[in-house]
Order: C-alpha cells, then sequence, then structure tokens
C-alpha cells in the first residue's frame, strides 16, 4: 500500500493545481486498500441467505396507479434525466463516445434523447433538464456534437466521471507514470462512479437548488428508457429512495443482476459476485425471475446524504484485462446498482421489456433500424402489426461486426414483421426491399459470396455455397 500511495502521489504532483484529479486519486486509493483487504478477508457472498425478495420489494407494473394528469408537470419539474455516457462505441467498431452512433434515420443515441425529452417538455409543458455523465474518453467529443443543440430549448448539463489508473495485477501499482489521460493506462471506473461525481461536480447541489428531487438515470444505449409518466408518480407517491426497474429474465438475459432479499435487506445481485459453485443457480429462469434494466430513480437529497456521509461503499468489481503490450492488468470498478442496499428506502418495480432496448452490437441495431419498430418523436415503440410482440432472435456474424460494415451490407433495412430467428455467417451482402420470414439462416463458407437478390423474399430457408449478382 505504501508503494501504491506513493506512486499515486507522484503521478499527483505533476498536476498540483488540480484539486478534482486530487480528489479522484484519493478516492481510488482507498478503494485499492479496500480490495486488498478483502481479498485477504475473502468476503464470499454466503449462498444460504440469499432469498428470493417479498414480493412487496418488486411491485408489478400494471399494479402501479396511472398518474394524475394534472399533477404529471409538477412531477417532472422536479425531475432530471441523467444518461450514462462514460462509454465508448470500440464494441461495434466505432471511435469515440458510443452516443454517436447512428441509430435510425441518422439520428444517433444522443439525438434520440434529446428528442424525447424535449418532446416530453413540450407535452406537459415542463422543464426536465438532461445531464450526461461523459468520461475522460467521451467529454470532447460528446461537448462538439452538443453545440448543434445550444439553439435548443432545452436545458443540457454534463458532468465527468473519474478516471482511474490501471494497476499491474501482481504488484498492484499503477502502470501510468503520467497524469495524462492515456486510454492504455487510464479507464472510466464503472457507473457505479455517478454518486461520487455527480456530488464532487457541483451539479447535484446545483440541481438541489433549481427545486430537483429525483434523477432518473439509464444507460445511453437502452433505447427503452424514456420518461415513463406512470412510474415518475409511483416514485414520487411513495417518496422511495431508490428504484430499480426490472424485467421478467428470459433463457438469454442470463448475464443481468437481479434483486434478492440478503439477510433480511433488499439488494441488488450481479453475477461477478456469485459463488463459483452456484453461478448456474443464479442464471436460473425459474430462481431468480427478474433482472436489472439499469433504469433507476433516485431522490437527491438521499444521495447528496449517503456520498457525505461516506456510506456509499459499493462492491468492487475485479476485471481483469491485458494491455496491448502483453502486461496483465486489474480495472477496480463499481456499478450504479450496487447501491441500493445502502439507500433505507428502495425497491424494485417490474416493468415491461419495451423499457428494456439496449444496443450492444450490430444484431441489436439490425431490429431497431427495421419496420419492427416505429419511430416517434425519438421514442421507438413496436410495429403494432407485429402478431406475438416478441423480438426475433438475430445473430449476425463477423463480417457485420462494426456499424461501417454492417451500414455497407444491407442496402436498406429488410422488412422482419414476421421473422422468428436470423443467423447469418461470412460475406453476404443485402439488395433493397429484402423481406425475411420464419427462421432464415445464411452461410458464405470460407471463400464465398452470396448476394441477396434486390426484392427477395425468404421464408423459412437456408441459404448457403456461393451466389453472385
Ligand atoms: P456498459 O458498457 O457497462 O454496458 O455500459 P453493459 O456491460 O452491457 O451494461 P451494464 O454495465 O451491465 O449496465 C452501460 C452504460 O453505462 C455507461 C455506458 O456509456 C453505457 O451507457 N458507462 C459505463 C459509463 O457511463 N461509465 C462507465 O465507466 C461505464
Amino acid at each position: 500500500l505504501a508503494a501504491i500511495n506513493k506512486s499515486l502521489k507522484k503521478i499527483t504532483s505533476q498536476v498540483p493545481d488540480d484539486k478534482q484529479f486530487k480528489t479522484e486519486m484519493d478516492d481510488f486509493y482507498s478503494q485499492v486498500s479496500r480490495y486488498i483487504k478483502e481479498k485477504v478477508k475473502s468476503k464470499e457472498l454466503d449462498w444460504e441467505k440469499v432469498k428470493s425478495p417479498k414480493p412487496e420489494y418488486v411491485i408489478p407494473y400494471n399494479q402501479i396507479n396511472p398518474a394524475k394528469k394534472d399533477e404529471v408537470s409538477s412531477l417532472l419539474n422536479k425531475l432530471a434525466v441523467i444518461k450514462l455516457n462514460g462509454g465508448l462505441g470500440t464494441t461495434m467498431g466505432c471511435v469515440g463516445p458510443k452516443s454517436a452512433i447512428e441509430v435510425r434515420n441518422g439520428l444517433t443515441f444522443l439525438d434520440l434523447t434529446v428528442q424525447q425529452i424535449e418532446h416530453l417538455n413540450s407535452t406537459y409543458n415542463a422543464n426536465v433538464p438532461l445531464i450526461l455523465m461523459n468520461s475522460f474518453n467521451t467529454d470532447e467529443d460528446t461537448q462538439k456534437i452538443l453545440k448543434k443543440y445550444y439553439n435548443h430549448d432545452i436545458n443540457i448539463y454534463t458532468f465527468n466521471q473519474s478516471r482511474w489508473p490501471r494497476i499491474n495485477a501482481d504488484s498492484l501499482l499503477p502502470i501510468a507514470s503520467s497524469a495524462k489521460p492515456t486510454a492504455g493506462a487510464w479507464y472510466p471506473p464503472g457507473h457505479g462512479d455517478i454518486y461520487s461525481s455527480l456530488y464532487n461536480s457541483g451539479l447535484l447541489q446545483k440541481l438541489l437548488d433549481l427545486g430537483k428531487e429525483y434523477v432518473f438515470v439509464s444507460n445511453i444505449d437502452n433505447l427503452g428508457a424514456t420518461v415513463d409518466t406512470k412510474i415518475l408518480s409511483h416514485v414520487f407517491d411513495s417518496q422511495t429512495d431508490f428504484v430499480l426497474e426490472v424485467t421478467d429474465k428470459t433463457k438469454a438475459d442470463i448475464k443481468g443482476g437481479t434483486i434478492i432479499d440478503y439477510d433480511g435487506s433488499i439488494r441488488l445481485l450481479e453475477i461477478a459476485q456469485v459463488p463459483k459453485l452456484y453461478v448456474d443457480d443464479f442464471k436460473r429462469v425459474k430462481k431468480f425471475k427478474i433482472f436489472n434494466t439499469n433504469n433507476i430513480w433516485i431522490r437527491l437529497d438521499a444521495i447528496k446524504s449517503l456520498v457525505e456521509q461516506k456510506k456509499l461503499d459499493l462492491d468492487l468489481i475485479v476485471n481483469r484485462k491485458t494491455t496491448d503490450s502483453g502486461e496483465r492488468v486489474i480495472q477496480l470498478e463499481t456499478a450504479i446498482g450496487a447501491a441500493m442496499k445502502h439507500f433505507e428506502k428502495a425497491h424494485g418495480v417490474n416493468v415491461p421489456r419495451s423499457r428494456f432496448l439496449p444496443v450492444k452490437s450490430t444484431s441489436d441495431l439490425f431490429i431497431v433500424t427495421s419496420d419492427l419498430y416505429i419511430l416517434k418523436d425519438g421514442v421507438l415503440t413496436m410495429n403494432p402489426l407485429r402478431t406475438f410482440g416478441n423480438v426475433p432472435i438475430v445473430k449476425l456474424g463477423d463480417h457485420f461486426k462494426k456499424v461501417k460494415d454492417f451500414q455497407a451490407r444491407f442496402k436498406s433495412p429488410p422488412q422482419i414483421l414476421e421473422l422468428d430467428h436470423l443467423s447469418v455467417t461470412g460475406d453476404v451482402y443485402f439488395g433493397a426491399h429484402v423481406t425475411l420470414t420464419g427462421t432464415v439462416i445464411i452461410v458464405a463458407n470460407h471463400g464465398a459470396h452470396i448476394d441477396i437478390p434486390r426484392g427477395a423474399v425468404l421464408n423459412d430457408k437456408v441459404v448457403s455455397g456461393d451466389l453472385r449478382i
């Protein structure tokens, strides 16, 4: 620990005037000390104490009363929306913030969010500000993009989350020798950073001064995370500190955290915290029926008091990586939902699946750009012509991984209103106005190329070989 402290001091001494950075390094030091102490104590969860939550702790959405129309506007004026915008678009092959990726009709995640809030404000004659939590990776590009909204009738604020140094997996010493924010040596330490960063930025106090009482926080890549007036009114009615939106789990959602009762208190359990022996138990849909959407409503003065009392020691996620130069490193991270157990009054609301529409890959992008969804005022809703209201299973292969390649390989988005399952592997291109229904499997083996012709209708079909037009 002494060596870590010395190394951090050396780094901070390079920027003596940067008070914020000094605070971040102090925070980091206390987390890394915690990590070392907890490792020695091997603080593992006692699986015997993990129980399903009592029904009153997870309220079904359809049991919530609709909002009273004449109240919505005054409730909205006490709300701010925060989008978690610290992440990059790297997994989808893009440089820059993920929120700058074009999702539909040339509009990015950020554009859609702005449209949603503008529409909300004009519909209810309210003033909900939009706040972005940026990271050192995304702030500069985001500020440039935001310029186009200067003349819009919407208040947009930003604050930056911390940056922490990656540490060598064996020595636990920072691999950075300079305070310069290079991406290899520094990282944004997960969305759990929101509490201290919002507080330290001064924005939390500013929001309270503006009369805001709650924040609605969500991932910027979740297109279903709109401000729902029914949940809004429930949050104010129940005067809770923390409401976590969860939704019914399907077999595809085994990774997401779930709400549990642990020793009589409610908390979010992430897969990373589950002892190895019980991971299969955790994944089972039967035992843990719901999972976290990361849509969260939090009372601002509760955040303030917990941060001031230093009561928000969030469980650490240990993310092991290997750098480009082959060095094994550790990133200590925290997640926003882990704070649930620290709030005095917290519960879940089991929301419809439509509130969880994340875009993590181009396969997700394929679905949200198709005719399966209708876009209006920045909000995507499922086309009512889709018979069962379910989402098809889509797996696009590596040739489609980058957004640029994905866009080049579809002349126009195929029609998929009756699609159940699509799997595409290899060098495949789609002409305009293609219709895909039922189960469609397209395989171009190594060296082969397949062109799906313009206007083709593929119904329960397997296409393979080499087809050029
Ligand atoms: P993630 O990259 O963590 O996605 O980003 P995930 O792993 O699928 O989802 P979770 O973490 O289980 O919910 C989720 C959101 O959090 C932001 C990203 O920009 C994205 O909107 N994020 C992530 C931050 O703002 N800061 C971070 O340090 C990490």
